[in-house]
C-alpha cells in the first residue's frame, strides 16, 4: 500500500520515541514512510522531501525533533499538507526547548503540536485527519476510543470495590 503519512525525525536518536507513531499506525493498518531529515544538518533534503510529499501521495506529515527543533515549522512552511510536530525530550531542558520551538511558529505557519514525546498521539491525530474522508478508519478510531473507555471504567470499578491500598498492592 502506498504511504499516506510521512514520519520524519531530526536524528536516529529520536527513533526510540518516534517508533511509537509507527507502531500506532501499524495497529490501524495505515501505511506510512519513515526517514531522518534534519532542518539544520540536511536542509536540502528537507526541501526536496517536503516539496515532493504531496505528489507522492502523502496526506499528513508527522515531524519529531529535539533541541532547537526547526524541522516541523520549516516543513510546514514548505507544504500545504497538515504537519503534526512532536517535541522530543532532551537532557538539558527536558524537551521544553523543542516544545516552544515547535508550538511557537509564527502566524501563517501552523504546526499541530502534541505533548513532549507524544508520538503515539501524533499518529492518532494524523489518522483523525485522514478519517474525515475515510469512514472505515473513522470506525476503527471509534472502536479504539470505546476500548479505552471500557478499560478506564474497569479500573474505576475495581478501585471502588477493593479500595486504594489493595489496588496499589496489585498494581
Ligand atoms: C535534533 O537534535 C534532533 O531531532 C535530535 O533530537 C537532536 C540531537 O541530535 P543528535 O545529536 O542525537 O543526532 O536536531
Amino acid at each position: 500500500m502506498k504511504p499516506v503519512i510521512g514520519i520524519v525525525m531530526g536524528s536516529d536518536s529520536d527513533l526510540s520515541v518516534m517508533q511509537k507513531a509507527a507502531k500506532t499506525l501499524d495497529d490501524f493498518g495505515v501505511p506510512y514512510e519513515m526517514t531522518i531529515i534534519s532542518a539544520h544538518r540536511t536542509p536540502d533534503k528537507m526541501i526536496e522531501y517536503t516539496r515532493s510529499a504531496k505528489e507522492r501521495g502523502l496526506k499528513v506529515l508527522i515531524a519529531g525533533a529535539g533541541w532547537a527543533a526547526a524541522l516541523p515549522g520549516m516543513i510546514a512552511a514548505l507544504t500545504t499538507l497538515p504537519v503534526i510536530g512532536v517535541p522530543l525530550h532532551s537532557k538539558y531542558f527536558g524537551g521544553q526547548d523543542a516544545l516552544y520551538s515547535i508550538v511557537m511558529t509564527p502566524p501563517g505557519v501552523p504546526v499541530a503540536t502534541v505533548a513532549i514525546d507524544g508520538a503515539a498521539n501524533a499518529a492518532l491525530l494524523a489518522m483523525k485527519i485522514l478519517a474525515v474522508s475515510d469512514e472505515a478508519l473513522s470506525e476503527k478510531l471509534a472502536a479504539y476510543s470505546d476500548q479505552m473507555r471500557a478499560s478506564v471504567e474497569k479500573k474505576a470499578e475495581k478501585l471502588e470495590e477493593i479500595k486504594y491500598e489493595a489496588y496499589l498492592a496489585q498494581k
